[in-house]
Formats: structure tokens, C-alpha cells, sequence
């Protein structure tokens, strides 16, 4: 079998896209999201209980929790999931990169181990895996951030924010460890893949204030994706890239999401009166 159904969910808070791939008996999830109000530092499942929710309904076996990168905008809801139905939190290796940036940066406890062991799975550039009878393959796609990888599935590929929808263009290549050269690169080996194949984004913000969108293929994205089609030089994207990224804000959950997501979505360790905490750095 090699077209999963794929069950879309958007997290309205972060326009994150969540989608549930399975072949009517096995299921991966990918990029599930945790509510959070930043005011309280309340965290909460109504969003990731939607996704359970069909998980339970129709009976599917849960072999994975699949991350795209470690998420800036969100927090992962990877464990309650796990929680629920069991199977595997993965991420690419280069999460480790992404955990050594961000101890230093945030000055994280000093046993924070940056070798990407709090996940349950590591996946190596090219790695297959399975989902029930669907096979999976794994596509190193770095630019965005440093452990970005893509998740072919069948004829579906989920590409994290490596790509928006053509009307979208992609994401911004200024966080730590982002580089828009090799987004580009990524961007190429994604568009090597066969012009049908169906391309799921995990952000859409509705530009123009359209509808929410989350599917496209290869071939619109190489005909129309307004900041990489065919013909758009590396240099030409680099450039738009980088002049565009000049003039964004830090996200709103920028750091109590890569506090969490780098510790596969489990909060920090509680302090001495039993509470657990989010830093901010302060200039
Ligand atoms: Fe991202």
C-alpha cells in the first residue's frame, strides 16, 4: 500500500497542522501540539485531544509520534499522546545541535544531556520505517533549523516547515542554526521527488487572508511557490530569504517552546518547591 489516508487537525493558536497518517489499522502522528497560554503558563490538551479522539474512534494502533524539528511557535503534545496509545517520540539526530544552542543560550540545568536521548527514537539522514503497511523514509531537509527533516510516507510527504503553501512561500532560516543556503539545497531534494506526490505543511498562516490550507504537490510547489520554483536561483532565494527574515519578530512562544520541545515535550525539572519553570532570557 502506498497511499496513506492522511487526517489533517489544525492548531488554531500557532496555524500548526497536525495530521494523523495511517492505513486504517496503524498510525504515525505528526507534530502534535500543546496548548499554552503564555500569560499563565498554562498548558492544555483540547487541541491534542481532538487528535486522540480520532486515534481512539477508529481503533488505530499508534507506532509513532514524528517531529518535523523542534518546534519554535508550539509546544509538543507528544507526550500526552504517548501517554494515551504508546509508540515512539522520534526526531531527526541533528536535534542535538539544536539542544547544545539552546543549553548554552538558556543555560540549561547542567545534566541536560544534548544527545537527543529524551526522545525515543533518533532518525539517521535516509532512514526507513514502517507504519503498520505503509513505508517511511526519512529526508534530511536542514535550513529552517538544523534538525529538520521531512517524513515520506507513501506518496505523502510531511515537510515540517522546510515549505508553506505555494501562496506561502517557506519559513524564515534566522534561528539558531538556520541557514537559507541550505534550505534551498533541502528544498531541491524535495523537489527531485515525483511531481504527484502529495506535500503536507505543517504551518499555514493564510495569507491574504484566505482559508486555512494544508495539502499541495511537488509540482505546484515548483511551479508556483512564490520564493522557490523552478528557475529561482539559490543565490536569488538566499537573498529574498534573508532580506525578508530582517524584518520579522521574535515568536511569541519562541522560548518556552524550544525549553519544552528539546526535551521531547516534557516541562523542566521541578524546583525545589516542587514547580517546574520556563526561563526567558532578559537583555
Ligand atoms: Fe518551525
Amino acid at each position: 500500500m502506498n497511499r496513506p489516508q492522511v487526517q489533517p487537525f489544525l492548531h488554531k493558536q500557532s496555524s500548526t497542522w497536525t495530521y494523523v497518517v495511517h492505513d486504517g489499522k496503524t498510525a504515525a502522528i505528526v507534530d502534535p501540539a500543546l496548548d499554552f497560554d503564555a500569560h499563565s503558563g498554562r498548558t492544555g490538551t483540547g487541541s491534542a485531544g481532538e487528535v486522540a479522539a480520532f486515534v481512539r474512534d477508529r481503533g488505530l494502533k499508534l507506532d509513532w509520534i514524528l517531529e518535523t524539528h523542534a518546534h519554535a511557535d508550539h509546544l509538543s503534545a507528544a507526550p500526552f499522546l504517548k501517554r494515551e496509545f504508546g509508540g515512539q517520540i522520534a526526531i531527526g539526530r541533528g536535534i542535538g545541535k539544536v539542544q547544545a544552542t539552546f543549553k548554552e543560550l538558556l543555560n540549561l540545568e547542567e545534566d541536560f544531556a544534548t544527545d537527543g536521548r529524551q526522545f525515543d527514537h533518533l532518525f539517521g539522514d535516509d532512514e526507513s520505517f514502517r507504519v503498520g503497511t505503509l513505508e517511511g523514509c526519512v529526508i534530511p531537509t536542514p535550513g529552517h533549523t538544523n534538525d529538520s527533516v521531512t517524513y515520506l510516507v507513501g506518496d505523502a510527504v510531511f515537510v515540517g516547515d522546510s515549505l508553506f503553501m505555494p501562496d506561502g512561500g517557506t519559513a524564515r532560516c534566522d534561528f539558531p542554526g538556520g541557514d537559507a543556503h541550505v534550505l534551498y539545497r533541502s528544498i531541491q531534494r524535495l523537489y527531485a521527488l515525483p511531481p504527484e506526490t502529495r506535500v503536507f505543511v505543517c504551518h499555514d498562516y493564510g495569507p491574504g487572508g484566505r482559508e486555512h490550507r494544508f495539502e499541495t504537490t511537488i509540482a505546484a510547489q515548483r511551479q508556483g511557490n512564490i520564493h522557490v520554483r523552478d528557475g529561482v536561483s539559490e543565490e536569488e532565494f538566499v537573498q529574498l530569504r534573508t532580506r525578508r527574515d530582517a524584518t520579522l519578530a521574535v515568536p511569541e512562544l519562541l522560548y518556552p517552546s524550544v525549553q519544552v520541545n528539546v526535551r521531547a515535550g516534557q516541562l523542566p525539572p521541578a524546583e525545589s518547591n516542587g514547580r517546574q519553570y520556563l526561563k526567558l532570557p532578559v537583555t
